[in-house]
């Protein structure tokens, strides 16, 4: 899982209503160096999203999210999806992983669902929802008694509170959708998308 995320800083979370839109979204995103791209499973296009991605822009790690039971683990690494991430998890999620060919990120929001993972044998998480569920200050408390624990938090990350999180030992990454913009990507506004992103090119991981 690290060498998943030995380069990335940023995941843009991404909600796509026109999978027309995913290849030149994903090429933009890339070209600004942003490589690991979410692609959420809140629209009928996101799976056709995925596929469309999986195939042109090999440069791009596509992957999905709001990944919610095993049913949706299977049709995601189907399309070619290289990761799952999920909002939260349960017992079955976790099971059901698995047996899969692609790593799951979890989401967790307490620290009774970090052991949860734990003993499932997992260490990275997706933290959920990041700024409402007690930002850094959650994320310094609990790399005191779970120190292996690493996070990706997401949800009210900007570019302005991205590097008090990332300087946090405990942080791999963030992710948001800060930098796509719904109406951006809908109007194919690929310029404004692309200087979102390429503003994320200066933040920076702290300690791994
Ligand atoms: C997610 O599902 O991870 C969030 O919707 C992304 O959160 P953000 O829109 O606050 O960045």
């Amino acid at each position: 899982m690290n060498a998943l995320f030995s380069e990335i800083v940023v995941i843009p979370v991404i909600r796509i209503e026109s999978s027309e839109r995913a290849v030149e979204l994903a090429r933009t995103l890339v070209d600004a160096g942003l490589s690991m791209l979410e692609i959420t499973l809140r629209t009928p296009a996101a799976l056709e999203a995925i596929e469309r991605i999986a195939s042109e822009v090999p440069e791009a790690v596509v992957g999905a999210g709001t990944v919610l039971s095993a049913s949706d683990l299977n049709r995601v690494a189907r399309a070619g999806a290289r990761f799952a991430i999920a909002p939260g998890c349960t017992q079955t999620l976790y099971r059901e992983s698995s047996d899969m060919p692609l790593p799951l990120i979890p989401g967790v929001a307490t620290i009774s669902e970090v052991m949860l993972g734990m003993e499932h044998g997992y260490e990275h998480f997706k933290f959920f929802p990041a700024e409402a569920a007690g930002g850094t200050a959650m994320l310094k408390a609990w790399a005191g008694p779970l120190p292996q624990a690493r996070f990706v938090p997401t949800g009210g990350i900007t570019i302005d509170n991205a590097p008090s999180y990332l300087a946090l030992s405990n942080v791999l990454a963030v992710g948001g959708s800060w930098m796509v913009p719904e109406d951006a990507i809908e109007a194919g506004d690929w310029t404004r998308i692309a200087g979102l992103a390429r503003a994320c090119a200066g933040l920076r991981v702290g300690e791994r």
